[in-house]
């Protein structure tokens, strides 16, 4: 079985999609959601839908030690960032080499980089004049936003958008597409 740890920080609708798409698949589990957040929404809808979960203070996240651990003792292959807003400490990052990924709500390089997140970013786009924005799936390296990207998908921002507007699609694109690549990512990998 190849075991997905999901992180997120917030309300975890992607969290939420992820865990339906894989449930049942013979393959792909997902068997942990982490947390740097006690109270965030997520780690109800994980109780809810039966995944365990953990959580990790933001102390934990500086050096990554104890993450790292629960990682290796719990013999998780893959991590998906849902809405994660801490990043990735290096150990992490060397031991899941092309094994991190993240999604992002626009057309990266467009509108990324530490503190572009949620509704900040789609006020950028409206700010900018933006005929168009998007999700962009990416590696996960060093640099918030700057791993290699694997998938992108736009949409339409029309005139009269407000940023409510434009994250009700953004989100859509999320929904539709995110599970559906980390599946293809997976079935294209082999882990021993
Ligand atoms: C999503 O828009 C995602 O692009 C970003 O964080 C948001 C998380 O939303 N990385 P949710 O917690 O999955 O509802």
């Amino acid at each position: 079985m190849i075991k997905i740890a999901i992180f997120a920080s917030g309300s975890g609708s992607n969290a939420e999609n992820l865990i339906k798409y894989f449930n049942g698949n013979k393959r792909i589990e997902v068997a942990y959601v982490v947390s740097n957040k006690k109270d965030a929404y997520v780690l109800e809808r994980a109780k809810k839908l039966n995944i365990p979960s953990i959580f990790f203070s933001n102390k934990d996240f500086e050096d990554g030690n104890e993450v790292l651990k629960f990682l290796i003792k719990e013999k998780i292959n893959f991590i998906v960032l849902a809405g994660f807003l801490k990043k990735i400490p290096s150990n992490i990052l060397r031991l899941f080499p092309s094994n991190i990924v993240n999604i992002h709500p626009s057309l990266l390089p467009k509108f990324g980089g530490r503190g572009m997140y949620g509704d900040k970013v789609h006020q950028a786009v409206l700010d900018n004049n933006e005929k168009e924005t998007g999700i962009t799936i990416h590696y996960v390296n060093e640099n918030y936003d700057e791993g290699q990207i694997i998938f992108q998908e736009k949409c339409l921002v029309e005139a009269s958008d407000n940023v409510d507007a434009v994250a009700k699609k953004v989100h859509q694109l999320e929904y539709d597409y995110y599970p559906k690549i980390v599946g293809d990512i997976l079935n294209n990998k082999c882990y021993f």
